[in-house]
């Protein structure tokens, strides 16, 4: 154990990059790097970072903005629900632990959004506490170091992980290891190439020996993805002016404005739709993927009607409000000029 946190040690003090969130120990400030980097890639997440800790430099600012601010500045990264557990839990901890962060890894678990993961995360990089972290770079790390086969998302297999993560973990050291064994996952030991030729861990490595570095880690497939067919209306009912609605339900994209929208319960359905309505503009077809759900969608001209209903915008306005991510991608590819201005 020892020489293999040594080796790590040595390779991320030659291989780290300069990212800000290792620069601080401010838990306020470490919380919302983990939020970000949960949903995007370290290079994306730094814009994300910096815009989020000048608009709120403190965990007050947070929890005092207009959710609708807050949307707005995570538009772009998608899953909004985590921007919205980013802003409950800021209320949280001003409400019920007057503004400071809890300081051991059992009060980070009562933060609304922050699982083992985030609390692990927080309790060693801001206090120095030991506490392993386990992500998905971690778990193809100590997947190849032990030639293990159990899927790292069974029951099982998250416990021989965590067993193996705290066996492994430099306790004296956990916050400089637990960013050195993320880092060797994300640049070193990658899912695919990794650099097994020229590796400080090779002579420790099951898999390496085992010849089975490729095949790991396993995953268990997860089943039962809802797919979803929409059409999104473009509905002008003045020149300059476009229908937008605010989604209530409790669905995807609570609290997200969209363009009045149709969904069918099959592609042919839609079709059917779609070849029967003689729009003046038919977008092509987006595949959206979130978690659990693919969306399949379309963007339609029709003309304005006594019964459509929705708040009038004007074009230029758009950017002020949320909007999911794939009808930001829309509007990306076709701009504003379909619109009649
Ligand atoms: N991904 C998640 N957390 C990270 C961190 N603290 N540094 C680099 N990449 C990360």
């Amino acid at each position: 154990m020892k020489q293999i946190q040594h080796e790590l040690g040595n390779w991320y003090a030659a291989h780290k990059r300069a990212l800000p969130w290792r620069e601080t120990k401010n838990p306020y400030f470490i919380w919302l790097s983990e939020i970000i980097l949960q949903q995007t890639r370290v290079d994306q997440g730094m814009a994300y970072y910096f815009k989020f800790i000048e608009a709120f430099p403190s965990v007050f600012d947070l929890a005092k903005a207009d959710e609708q601010v807050v949307l707005n500045l995570w538009q772009g990264l998608g899953y909004y629900s985590r921007a919205r557990n980013l802003h409950r839990t800021a209320k949280q901890i001003v409400d019920e632990f007057e503004g400071q962060f809890p300081e051991s890894y059992d009060g980070l678990l009562k933060l609304k959004g922050v699982g083992p993961y985030t609390a692990s995360a927080i309790a060693s990089f801001a206090f120095d506490l030991p506490h392993a972290v386990l992500d998905g770079n971690v778990f193809r790390v100590l997947s190849r170091l032990h030639n293990w086969h159990e899927p790292i998302n069974s029951t099982q297999g998250k416990k021989d992980f965590e067993k193996f993560s705290n066996e492994l973990l430099d306790k004296k050291n956990p916050a400089t290891f637990n960013q050195a064994i993320m880092e060797f996952g994300a640049l070193h030991c990658k899912p695919t190439q990794p650099l097994c030729h020229e590796c400080p861990l090779d002579i420790y490595c099951s898999a390496n020996s085992e010849k089975t570095v490729g095949q790991l880690p396993i995953k268990l497939k997860k089943q039962g993805v809802r797919k979803r067919y929409f059409v999104f209306e473009l509905i002008q009912p003045k020149k300059g002016v476009i229908l937008l609605q605010k989604r209530n339900e409790k669905d995807i994209w609570q609290h997200l404005y969209q363009f009045p929208l149709k969904e069918f319960s099959s592609q042919e359905e839609k079709e059917l739709y779609l070849s029967n309505n003689n729009s003046r503009f038919l977008s092509k077809e987006y595949k959206h993927i979130l978690s659990h759900q693919h969306l399949f969608c379309h963007f339609i001209a029709v003309n304005s009607s006594e019964k459509d209903s929705g708040e009038h915008v004007q074009i230029q306005d758009l950017d002020q409000y949320p909007i999911p991510r794939a009808i930001d991608r829309f509007l990306d590819d076709y701009g504003l000029d379909i619109f009649r201005s």
